[in-house]
């Protein structure tokens, strides 16, 4: 019997890699070390990157606290803020664990994560060189790390400027047996030109995204940005659900300007996410945060989600699935300017909160009105340009939508 986890309509060829399903851990402290990722693939992850590996030498020493999260209503780490570095192991215990894992698991596929000084030219070769020897399936360079890394000219500085991506991309190439995925950073005006930079240097695949930088917060009581280490802080890179739709731009955009194919990271917890970053452009899917929260357990669900959606849309593969939305983006100029909708209240599920009429009032087109005595709002059709915004501020599901109207609109201000 196949089990959810090897469903075959979710296996995938990422850069003619097989995987069992297109979920893959994220470089992250789920892929601490080998044994934590064969417990993974025991649970059935289709694949794993390993924190990533610097060169021998470079010293990796990590502060505590290095999290900092805020919560959102019931969502405990809705952004999780990071200031780890990379693997604190050196490069021979992973070289060693790399060989045990793929003994184990020949059919889960291992990354290997490394990331070099943006002209370190040798570095970069030769870590390519022992990790694929060691039996990694793929490469991914880490271009993308926000902290403490760039201080060393290392992570986001090398995908913040295109030549040295490309620079890195071409010299990995040159000596790489096994596809090489670039991970690019977002933070940087236009990701779209990292992502052909990364391609003219011959990656195979991208990844998006790394970390958002960012600062979570400071302690109004000790005046200490988050997360104070002994009283200092430093600026860190967000993960999480906020950062998703940062994440499924960065995969939208780097689908329709390039070929390379695409590892989406970035806000992933469900299967919906998932489906979302597939159809945006992504051919497998990385998850972090949300294995960090829940455990590894949470492929189950991962798998048994996608392979029922698949099944109701009667999707053969995940290729199928790929970019469809993404061909749905476009140009704001070429959106209709016919499509008149006005908001509708369902009287039934009201529940006389008002918020509807406030929002409408004091930020938008004053449309909706207001009886006090019955604490009932009314939409006045002539005056609703169809914004929207009185469905997102109501707090009863269903209760408010949009229709389509042929009322024209008359009392525009
Ligand atoms: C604590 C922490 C450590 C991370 N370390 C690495 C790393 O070593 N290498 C890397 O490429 N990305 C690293 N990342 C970034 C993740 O791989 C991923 O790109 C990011 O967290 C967004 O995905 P998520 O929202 O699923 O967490 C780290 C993220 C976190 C939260």
């Amino acid at each position: 019997m196949t089990t959810a986890v090897e469903h075959t309509l979710l296996n995938v060829d990422f850069c003619g890699v097989k995987f069992i399903n297109p979920f893959i851990l994220a470089s992250a402290p789920p892929t601490t070390t080998g044994e934590m990722i064969m417990r993974a693939f025991d649970e059935g992850w289709g694949g794993a990157i390993i924190k990533t590996l610097v060169p021998e030498g470079e010293v990796v020493r990590n502060v505590a606290p290095r999290l900092a999260s805020l919560p959102y209503g019931k969502q405990r780490m809705a952004v999780l803020e990071n200031v780890e570095l990379t693997t604190d192991r050196g490069v021979k215990v992973w070289l060693k664990e790399i060989g045990q894992i793929k003994r184990r698991h020949p059919r889960r596929v291992v990354i290997g994560s490394i990331m070099a000084a943006g002209p370190a030219k040798k570095d970069w070769q030769e870590l390519t060189r022992r990790v694929q020897d060691a039996g990694a399936d793929m490469i991914e360079c880490n271009l993308g790390c926000p902290h403490g890394m760039p201080e060393r000219g290392m992570g986001s500085v090398c995908s913040q400027d295109a030549e040295i991506t490309k620079h890195i991309t071409q010299w990995v190439k040159d000596v790489a047996r096994v596809p090489v995925i670039i991970k690019l950073t977002p933070n940087i005006t236009d990701i779209k030109v990292t992502a052909r930079a990364a391609q003219a240097g011959g990656a195979d695949a991208i990844s998006a995204i790394n970390t958002v930088a960012g600062l979570a917060g400071v302690d109004l009581d000790t005046l200490v940005p988050l997360p104070s280490v002994k009283g200092l802080s430093t600026y860190g890179g967000l993960s999480g659900p906020g950062v998703k739709p940062i994440a499924l731009r960065a995969v939208c955009e780097i689908f329709k300007s390039t070929n390379c194919l695409i590892s989406g990271i970035g806000g992933i917890g469900t299967w919906r996410d998932a489906a979302e970053f597939i159809l945006l452009g992504s051919t497998t899917v990385q998850v972090c945060t949300a294995v960090m929260h829940w455990g590894y357990r949470i492929i189950h669900d991962l798998c048994d989600g996608l392979s029922n959606y698949m099944e109701e849309h009667s999707f053969a593969s995940i290729a199928d699935m790929v970019g469809l939305a993404a061909r749905k983006i476009t140009m704001h100029e070429s959106l209709s300017r016919e499509y008149r909708l006005v908001s509708a209240i369902d009287r039934d599920l009201c529940i006389g909160c008002g918020l509807c009429h406030v929002a409408c009032r004091d930020s938008a087109y004053q449309a909706i009105e207001w009886d006090p005595k019955r604490r009932e709002p009314s939409v006045d059709e002539e005056a609703c340009v169809g914004c929207g915004l009185c469905s997102h501020v109501c707090p009863v599901d269903g209760c408010v939508a949009l229709k389509e109207s042929k009322v024209p609109l008359k009392k525009k201000r």
